[in-house]
């Protein structure tokens, strides 16, 4: 079977899946006043999304996915033991192991995170023993708006950019927009669209004195030649950055308590592909893929008291609860404090 896709899906690339979700992230809204039928409800979706098949059998068999990943989002929202909520996206007529395939398939020789060095037992704030109950960074003016990497495999330099931002507004009071381009552009270490690491970002960016505005070095979803004249006009910059230990959601509490920290999750599982609001709590497996970041935490008392993390993804706005998502804490879920760094800045 052969797949036909636009050229989002012959990208070959790392993070696949992400790129996939990437332009993926419409999330359908409307409500029809009576229940459309399931051909009807594809159809709708067809034409939300601009999705064409090459003929009626190709439209058929992706009906029945469609068809499939649709029970799955209902039958999802229906259990009363799930504390978030699911809704059909760009990608609802894929199985997901189409998109484990196409991941698995596209894995090129690229740093993975499972490849990095070891890591710290200790950290800064390791002995941070006032955390709150709850801290949402967005309140205190740390967090630009929500940003797209569209077709690009690019989330590690959203991730660590958003940790930069970060740090830099709570140490100089000054929301400054940084630019993810250069990042993808130039930390050569890195592999722009093809995937990287935060913490290469973080080290190109100690290494270079500092990073761009967006506005100087805006964004443009694709791999470039680095440009050398932008690439010093720094706006800010960091010292150094630090690993938290694997697996430590304590640590990462501590960590998040005072700054946006990047982490790794993994975002292949057909509960992140579809999710829409609340505290995902299931469903998730702990091969982290996705480059986020973290920017609060707290206790979602609309959903039992799940205890979750505040996350910014860089899937645009219309994916998630306005490119947020919320993540159960202290289970270990997504594979969240796998691989969580921070920068320290100057
Ligand atoms: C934390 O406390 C321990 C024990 O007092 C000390 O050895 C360590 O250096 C402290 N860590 C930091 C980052 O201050
Ligand atoms: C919810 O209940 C279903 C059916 O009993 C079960 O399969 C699933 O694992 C449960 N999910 C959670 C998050 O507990």
């Amino acid at each position: 079977m052969v797949l036909k896709f636009e050229k989002s899906f012959i990208i070959p690339m790392f993070v696949i899946i992400i790129l996939v979700i990437t332009c993926a992230s419409q999330v359908v809204s409307g409500r029809s006043m009576h229940e459309p039928s399931i051909v009807e409800k594809h159809e709708q979706w067809m034409a939300q999304h601009g999705r064409t098949y090459k003929d009626e059998l190709e439209k058929a068999m992706r009906l029945n996915i469609f068809k499939q990943n649709l029970e799955y989002i209902e039958k999802a929202n229906k259990e009363g033991n799930r504390t978030y909520k699911l809704g059909t996206n760009e990608f609802s007529d894929l199985t997901n192991e189409e998109f484990r395939a196409l991941y698995t398939g596209y894995n090129r020789p690229v740093p993975s995170v499972s490849r990095q060095s070891s890591r710290p037992s200790t950290f800064k704030y390791q002995n941070v023993t006032d955390v709150p109950t709850s801290i949402d960074w967005r309140e205190k003016g740390a967090v630009t708006h929500i940003k797209d990497q569209g077709q690009c495999g690019s989330c590690w330099a959203f991730s660590a950019v958003a940790a930069v931002e970060g740090i830099t507004q709570i140490t100089r009071g000054k929301l400054i927009e940084l630019s993810e381009q250069q990042l993808v552009d130039c930390s050569t270490d890195n592999h722009g669209c093809s995937g990287g690491l935060m913490d290469k970002a973080f080290e190109y960016i100690i290494e270079n004195k500092g990073l761009a505005t967006e506005a100087d070095y805006p964004y443009r979803h694709e791999e470039g030649t680095c440009d050398n004249q932008k690439e010093k006009a720094v706006a800010a910059t960091i010292s150094k950055y630090e690993d938290l230990p694997k697996g430590d959601e304590q640590a990462l509490l501590q960590a998040v308590s005072n700054q946006p920290v990047s982490v790794c999750v993994d975002a292949s599982g057909r509960a992140f592909h579809f999710y829409k609001s609340g505290v995902l709590n299931a469903d998730c497996g702990n091969n982290c893929d996705h480059g986020v970041a973290v920017v609060g935490f707290g206790t979602a008392e609309e959903e039992n008291g799940a205890k979750y993390w505040l996350i910014k993804n860089s899937w645009g706005e219309t994916w998630g609860e306005s490119g947020y998502i919320r993540i159960l804490r202290d289970a270990g879920l997504c594979g969240i404090a796998t691989a969580a760094s921070y920068p320290v800045a100057i």
